[in-house]
C-alpha cells in the first residue's frame, strides 16, 4: 500500500500535459494542449488535455480523466501500477503504509517471491551476455535461430549454466531465503532435503504478468530429442497459469492499437513474429487456452485471430478452447499457415509485408473452418457427417449476441444443406440447458424486480446492489452539485421559500446533508450513494469560513475523488466535471450567470425534485400493492394502503408545489 502523503507528493508533482506527452505529441491551445487521442483511430486531434484542471477529454471517443486513468488504461495498469509508474517518472520514493501483520505477510511473501524471480531473470540474462559458456551455448543458439540482439534484449532471454546448484549458490551468497526460493519456483527440494536448481544448462524465456514483473520462466533444452523439451516454473503464488498469456505485456499496447490479437502456441512463435513486427500477438505456451486468458484479451480487443501451423495435428484439439472465445462474445477467426510451417518458420523466411498479405487473404472465420476441417473427416458418412453439425451447432450456440447467432445460423444451414429452423431449435435446446446448469451451479438466482424501474448495478466493492433507475438521474444530479460545490455557500434567492435563513451562512455540502437526513433518504445507487458516503467522512459537513478556505476544500474534493481507488468514482466525477450542465434541470440555466451563482436556487431545486420523485416512487408501489390487494379481496390491507397512499399523495402535491416550474 502507498500511504496518503507519499500520493499526494506524486499527484503534487504530476503535470498532466508531461505525462500524456510521453505517449501523445501535445501542442498548445490556449491554456490547454490538444494532441490526436490514442484511444481511438484520431486523425485530427480531438483530445483535449486541462493543465489547470489536470483532466483530459477526448470530444471524438469520449474518453476522458486524470493522468492517473491515462496511464491506467493506456498502459493498461492498477492503480497502484499506475502511481508507481508516475512517482518513477518523478522521482519520488515511495513509502508503503504500514499494513497489519496479515496484509505484510500476504504482501511481504508476494513481493519476495518477484523479487527472486526478478533478480534470476537478470542473473540469466547476465550469463547469456557476459560469461564464456552463456555466450558459447546460449547466445549463439538465439542466433542460431536468427534471434536478433535487440530481440533477445525485448524478451530478457537468458541462459541458466550446466551444474545443479549455480543458481542456489548465487542466491544464497545474495541473502536469499532458501525456503523462498522454492516457493518461487527457482529450486527444488530433493528427498533428502537439500535443494538443487531447477533449471541447468537450457536457455531461459522469462515469462511475465501483464504489468512486466517476472513471475516464472520456461527453459527449453538445446540437446535434441531431449525430454521434456521444456521445463517451466511451476504454479505458485506469483505464477497463476491460467491467468498469463506469453507476450502479453510486449504485445498488450500493439493489441489494442490493431484492434486484434493474434493468439500462437509456442514461446518461439511470439518472438520471430515480433521480430517481423507482428507484435499483437501472444501465446498460449502450449496449454489450452484459458477463459481468464480469453478475458485478458478482451480488455485490449474483441478480435482474437488463431494462427495454426500448416500440419491439421494440433487443430482438432484447440477447436474446444474457440468455442469458450466465442462464448466470451468474441469474433474469432483463423488463419491456418502453409504446410510445413509454424509461426516461427514462417515469420523467419518472409517479410513482415508478405506476412500480412498472407494473413489478410487466409483469414477464416472460425464457424465456417471448423465446418470445412470437420467436413473434410467426415467426406461421406452420414453418421459423421451429423455429429459434425450438431458440433458446429454446439459452437454456434456459445454465441451470446442473437444477431451474430442469426447471420451464421444461415451460413452453416447453406453449407450442410439444413434447414434454419432445426439449427434454431437445437440452439435454443442447448442454451436452455446451459442456463440450467448454470442456476444449477450457482445457489443465489437473481430476483426480479420491476424491470422498468430496478436495474443490476455494481457498487464500488464491485458487489450488485440493486439502482432505482426512476430515481438516479436525480441522484447523480445532487451528487454533481456536491462535488462541485459541496464548500460554496448558498445565498437563497430573497423570494425563495425554501430552506434555512441566510445566517449563519451555510454551504451546498451542509444543507443537502441535513435536508436528506431530515427525511431519512439515502441514495439507492451505489455508485452515488459512496461518493455521498465518501464526501461526509473525508470532509465532514464543509462549514463555511472564507473564500480562501473554500478554494482549498474544492480543491482537495476533486482530487479526492479524481484520485480514488474506484475507477467507476473517477469516471463519473471527471465526467462531471467535463459536463458543465446539471442533468435534469439545465434548461432553468442561463448560460450568462456563472453556475455557483445559481447554487441557491438549483441546490434546493434539485433537492426537491429528488424527495418529489421518491414520495412518486413510493406512491407507485403502493398504487401497485393497492391493485394486488383488491384483487385478493384482502380489505383490511386495502384499506390501510388507502391512507398511506393518500398521506403520501399529500405530501407529493405539497412538494410538487416548490417544484412547480420543473414539472
Ligand atoms: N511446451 C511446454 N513443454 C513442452 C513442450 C511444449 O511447455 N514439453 C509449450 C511451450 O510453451 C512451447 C509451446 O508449448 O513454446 C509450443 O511447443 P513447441 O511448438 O514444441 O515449442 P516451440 O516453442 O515452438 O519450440 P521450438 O520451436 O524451439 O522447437
Ligand atoms: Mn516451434
Amino acid at each position: 500500500m502507498i500511504d496518503k502523503q507519499t500520493v499526494d507528493r506524486i499527484l503534487d508533482a504530476v503535470k498532466i500535459e508531461e505525462v500524456i506527452g510521453d505517449f501523445v505529441t501535445l501542442k498548445r491551445r490556449g491554456a490547454n494542449y490538444i494532441g490526436l487521442c490514442p484511444f481511438h483511430e484520431d486523425r485530427n486531434p480531438s483530445m483535449s488535455v486541462s493543465p489547470s484542471k489536470g483532466i483530459f477529454k477526448c470530444f471524438a471517443c469520449g474518453k476522458a480523466g486524470t493522468a492517473v486513468t491515462f496511464v491506467m488504461e493506456h498502459e493498461h495498469m492498477t492503480y497502484p501500477e499506475a502511481l508507481r509508474y508516475l512517482a518513477r517518472k518523478y522521482n519520488i520514493e515511495i513509502e508503503e503504509k504500514e499494513e497489519t501483520p496479515e496484509e505484510a505477510t500476504g504482501r511481504l511473501k508476494y513481493e519476495s517471491l518477484i523479487l527472486i524471480t526478478e533478480a534470476a531473470q537478470k542473473y540469466f540474462q547476465d550469463i547469456l551476455w557476459n560469461t564464456e559458456e552463456g555466450k558459447a551455448i546460449g547466445l549463439s543458439y538465439f542466433r542460431e535461430r536468427k534471434f536478433t540482439d535487440e530481440t533477445i534484449r525485448k524478451f530478457g532471454l537468458g541462459f541458466a549454466p550446466k551444474g545443479r546448484n549455480n543458481f542456489l549458490s548465487w542466491a544464497k551468497s545474495k541473502g536469499y531465503n532458501p525456503d523462498l526460493l522454492v516457493d518461487a519456483g527457482m529450486c527444488i527440494r530433493r528427498d533428502d532435503g537439500e535443494l538443487t536448481d531447477r533449471f541447468y544448462n537450457r536457455v531461459i524465456f522469462p515469462i511475465s504478468a501483464i504489468g512486466g514483473r517476472v513471475i516464472g520462466f520456461g527453459a527449453r533444452t538445446l540437446i535434441k530429442d531431449e525430454k521434456p523439451k521444456y521445463v517451466n516454473s511451476p504454479e505458485s503464488l506469483i505464477y497463476d497459469k491460467k491467468h498469463t498469456l506469453y507476450g502479453i505485456t510486449q504485445a498488450k499496447g500493439e493489441i489494442s492499437k490493431r484492434d486484434k490479437c493474434y493468439l500462437v502456441e509456442g514461446y518461439a512463435d511470439v518472438i520471430s513474429m515480433h521480430q517481423a513486427g507482428i507484435c499483437n500477438l501472444v501465446a498460449s505456451s502450449g496449454t489450452s487456452l484459458t477463459q481468464e486468458q480469453v478475458l485478458m484479451i478482451k480488455r485490449f480487443t474483441n478480435n482474437i485471430t488463431v494462427m495454426y501451423d500448416g500440419d491439421a495435428a494440433g487443430q482438432h484439439a484447440s477447436l474446444r478452447g474457440v468455442d469458450m472465445i466465442l462464448g466470451e462474445g468474441m469474433n474469432v477467426k483463423v488463419v491456418t499457415l502453409p504446410p510445413e510451417d509454424d509461426p516461427d518458420s514462417y515469420a523467419k523466411a518472409h517479410t513482415h509485408d508478405e506476412i500480412l498479405t498472407y494473413m489478410e487473404r487466409h483469414e477464416n472465420d472460425f464457424i465456417v473452418f471448423k465446418s470445412e476441417l470437420l467436413m473434410k473427416d467426415a467426406q461421406q458418412d452420414p453418421i459423421k457427417k451429423a455429429g459434425l453439425i450438431n458440433d458446429v451447432i454446439e459452437s454456434l450456440s456459445m454465441i451470446p449476441d442473437a444477431v451474430t447467432r442469426t447471420v451464421y445460423v444461415n451460413v452453416v444451414a447453406d453449407k450442410f444443406d439444413v434447414k434454419t429452423d432445426v439449427i434454431f431449435n437445437r440452439i435454443n435446446e442447448l442454451r436452455e440447458r446451459r442456463k440450467r446448469n448454470e442456476a444449477q451451479r450457482n445457489p443465489y438466482p437473481q430476483r426480479s424486480y420491476e424491470p422498468e424501474i430496478m436495474e443490476q448495478a455494481t457498487s464500488v466493492e464491485g458487489k450488485k446492489g440493486i439502482t432505482n433507475i426512476f430515481l438516479a438521474p436525480n441522484e447523480k444530479e445532487l451528487v454533481y452539485y456536491l462535488i462541485k460545490f459541496g464548500p460554496y455557500r448558498l445565498i437563497f434567492p430573497e423570494n425563495m421559500v425554501y430552506g434555512a435563513p441566510q445566517t449563519p451562512a451555510i454551504t451546498v455540502a451542509q444543507y443537502m446533508r441535513s435536508e436528506l437526513e431530515k427525511d431519512d433518504e439515502s441514495f439507492t445507487n451505489p455508485l452515488y450513494k459512496n461518493i455521498y458516503d465518501e464526501f461526509y467522512a473525508t470532509f465532514g459537513d464543509v462549514s463555511y469560513t472564507d473564500d480562501e478556505h473554500r478554494d482549498a476544500v474544492e480543491n482537495a474534493v476533486l482530487r479526492h475523488f479524481t484520485n480514488n481507488r474506484d475507477k467507476e468514482v473517477i469516471d463519473m466525477v471527471v465526467g462531471m466535471l467535463n459536463d458543465a450542465q446539471p442533468l435534469t434541470i439545465k434548461q432553468f440555466r442561463t448560460s450568462i450567470v456563472p453556475e455557483e451563482d445559481t447554487l441557491g436556487e438549483m441546490v434546493p431545486k434539485s433537492l426537491n425534485l429528488y424527495k418529489f420523485k421518491v414520495l412518486e416512487f413510493i406512491c407507485r408501489q403502493l398504487t401497485a400493492e393497492l391493485g394486488e390487494a383488491q384483487k385478493n379481496g384482502d380489505t383490511e390491507r386495502r384499506n390501510l394502503l388507502l391512507a398511506k397512499l393518500k398521506e403520501y399523495s399529500r405530501a407529493k402535491t405539497s412538494v410538487a408545489k416548490s417544484v412547480n416550474r420543473l414539472t
